[in-house]
């Protein structure tokens, strides 16, 4: 299968990249680089062997897009391009609109106009809010408080119109709930630009001797230790959790929403310990306020993509610490 993946050079991107390519389907990659290097597409293709053809450009230029659509007779599009930051949407909500919304927009003006059926949109565990029962499965109500959950919502909804529009068309929503880790090569992940927000870059960087200290947001949540509950997932388990959603796309239309997560919760605490053990360093920490919109608990009720999907996380907490500070440490070397 031909697969176009735009914001192929992104975390996420370059690992779901691997898992096609070394499935044997051709990934074509487009990414306006505004959050990664093109360095990843030769990292990629140290990786798997053969490299994914890379264009630069934004996925809402709707020309270009068919272009590349018509050029590599692309099959399927998995859309990971946008950005991602809470905080920045809350400070520049039009920015996000513009560029997730009218980005997610003219993809699908140019997939409409070339006839492509098939789409596997990156959406994210955030449009649940705080929520009201755990685990979360994917008919709990949606809670958006902020300009990207917003923006990863009307996605969802633009595409559940055109599901009813046109019946032919399969629509894979992917809520994904926290991604952490590496590909075991250490040549690929996360290695966000500036002050990581995220907990797992935050620490990684602590353990390096990056930052001195990894700031703790909150204590006393009603959590065993205190401290925010999440469902961490290792990005590869997730880049998995693509393969299975394209192929759940060919005997399946009409517009479908699945959680992606373990369906297991780890503290905040519980993953510095983790870490701790599987990087040999010690992670100094400090415990203070609550970050405004964090909530205590969340995590994945995973039914709907085991028994729909097929597809089950697999990978551990050791792997997701081993494999992130494998790629740190790689990094550093670089
Ligand atoms: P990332 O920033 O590493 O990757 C996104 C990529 O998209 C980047 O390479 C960026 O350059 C590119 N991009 C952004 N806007 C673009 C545009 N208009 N045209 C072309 N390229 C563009 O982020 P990621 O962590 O790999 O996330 C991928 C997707 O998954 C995003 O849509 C994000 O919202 C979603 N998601 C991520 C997480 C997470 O924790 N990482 C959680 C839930 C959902
Ligand atoms: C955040 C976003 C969410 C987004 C997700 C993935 C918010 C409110 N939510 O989720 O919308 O989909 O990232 O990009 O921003 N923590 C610390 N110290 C740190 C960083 C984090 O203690 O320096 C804690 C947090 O309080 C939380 C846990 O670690 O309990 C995980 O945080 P994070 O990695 O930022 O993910 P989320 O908050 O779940």
């Amino acid at each position: 299968m031909n697969v176009l993946l735009t914001g192929g050079c992104g975390y996420i991107g370059s690992h779901v990249a691997v898992v096609l390519m070394s499935a044997g389907h051709e990934a074509v990659l487009v990414d306006n680089l505004s959050n990664s290097h093109q360095t990843i597409v030769d990292k990629v293709a140290e990786i798997v062997g053969r490299s994914p053809a890379f264009y630069q450009g934004d996925v809402g230029e709707v020309a270009f897009v068919r272009n590349i659509i018509r050029r590599h007779r692309i099959d399927a599009v998995i859309h990971l391009a946008g950005f991602k930051s809470v905080g920045e949407s809350v400070q520049q909500p039009l920015m996000y609109y513009q560029n997730n919304v009218c980005g997610a927009l003219g993809l699908l003006q140019a997939m409409e106009a070339e006839s492509i059926s098939n789409i596997v949109f990156s959406s994210s565990a955030t449009i649940y809010g705080d929520p009201q029962y755990l685990p979360v499965n994917e008919a709990h109500p949606k809670h958006v408080i902020n300009a990207y959950g917003r923006s990863k919502l009307h996605i969802e909804d633009m595409l559940r119109d055109i599901c009813i529009s046109r019946p032919s068309l399969g629509a894979v929503c992917l809520r994904y709930f926290n991604p952490v880790g590496a590909h075991q090569s250490g040549l690929i992940g996360d290695h966000p630009r500036g002050i990581p927000n995220n907990l797992m870059p935050y620490v990684v960087q602590v353990a390096c001797g990056e930052r001195e200290f990894l700031n703790v947001f909150g204590a006393d949540y009603p959590t065993p230790d205190g401290t925010g509950v999440r469902d961490y997932i290792h990005v590869m388990d997730l880049a998995e959790g693509h393969m299975a959603a394209l192929k759940y796309l060919s005997s399946n239309s009409g517009w479908h929403a699945f959680n992606l997560g373990t369906g297991r919760g780890y503290s905040v605490l519980e993953m510095i310990r983790a870490f701790e053990r599987q990087s040999g360093r010690t992670v100094p920490y400090r415990l203070v306020a609550r970050r405004e919109g964090d909530v205590a608990c969340s995590y994945a009720d995973v039914q709907a993509a085991t028994f729909e999907l097929n597809w089950k996380a697999t990978r551990s907490l050791e792997d997701m610490c081993s494999s992130s500070w494998l790629f740190q440490s790689r990094l550093s070397t670089e």
